[in-house]
């Protein structure tokens, strides 16, 4: 038997008391917050587009960029040039292919025609990758080609910041600006539950002491070349 009810007996949880979801991409908002607090380009990834509303801002702002290697009818760009103190600097975002399913173009394939558009500019690569091998194979390739490629996606900084033979600075992956205690952003508890493979709640950002991952990259402002690769990580 169903028992009709009204509209208002079935929610069954009061809104205000929901755990807050830790919903994945960037919104408008959050992006203007960031450039607001000083970044000078916002590079993406695999969650470029899980936020709908993000698309029209990606086509209107030329400070943010989504992988290069996705399709071009999509909304925004995958590379831009930006004004530093030492001159025009090329930007460019792209996205790997090892366990990442998003059916991106052969990133090794896109970045030669990326930086003919660049013609000679200093080059920053973020390459959004799953796999160190991806990511440290297209570092070789463009060893000399690129000022500094830097890894990002897997949330958990490596440790091989380096100067490569011919002059890229290099490291595999930045690691996760986010909740210390947690899994890549998540409450454990939560992601415990998936990997047991109990149901589970929406994910939710965990809460607790936060931390800053990335690295600095020195230029030399006339050949292009880096001449210092540093990690930082900073905690609460
Ligand atoms: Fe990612």
């Amino acid at each position: 038997m169903v028992l009709a009810r009204t509209a208002a007996s079935k929610r069954c949880s009061n809104p205000s008391e929901m755990p807050r979801p830790c919903p994945k991409g960037v919104s408008p908002r959050q992006a203007d917050r960031m450039l607001d607090a000083g970044a000078e380009v916002l590079t993406l990834g695999n969650h470029s587009f899980d936020r709908r509303e993000i698309c029209a801002y990606l086509d209107d702002c030329p400070y943010i960029l989504r992988p290069a290697n996705l399709h071009p009818s999509l909304p925004g760009r995958g590379f831009g040039v930006f004004e530093t103190k030492i001159g025009q600097v090329g930007v460019v975002n792209l996205l790997g292919r090892c366990n990442l399913d998003f059916r991106p173009d052969n990133p090794f394939r896109v970045i030669d025609k990326v930086l003919k558009e660049l013609d000679g500019l200093p080059v920053l690569l973020d390459f959004h990758a799953e796999a160190t091998s991806e990511k440290l194979a297209m570092a070789y390739y463009l060893d000399g080609k690129i000022s500094a490629q830097w890894g990002t996606h897997t949330h958990v900084q490596t440790a091989d910041e380096q100067i490569l033979p011919k002059g890229t600075g290099y490291l595999t992956d930045l690691g996760m600006t986010g909740p210390v205690h947690s899994v890549i952003g998540v409450k454990p508890e939560q992601s415990i539950a998936n990997f047991r493979g109990e149901l589970t709640s929406r994910y939710e950002t965990a809460p607790g002491p936060c931390m800053l991952a990335g690295a600095v990259f020195t230029i030399d402002a006339k050949t292009g070349r880096c001449t210092a690769a540093e990690r930082v990580a900073l905690r609460d």
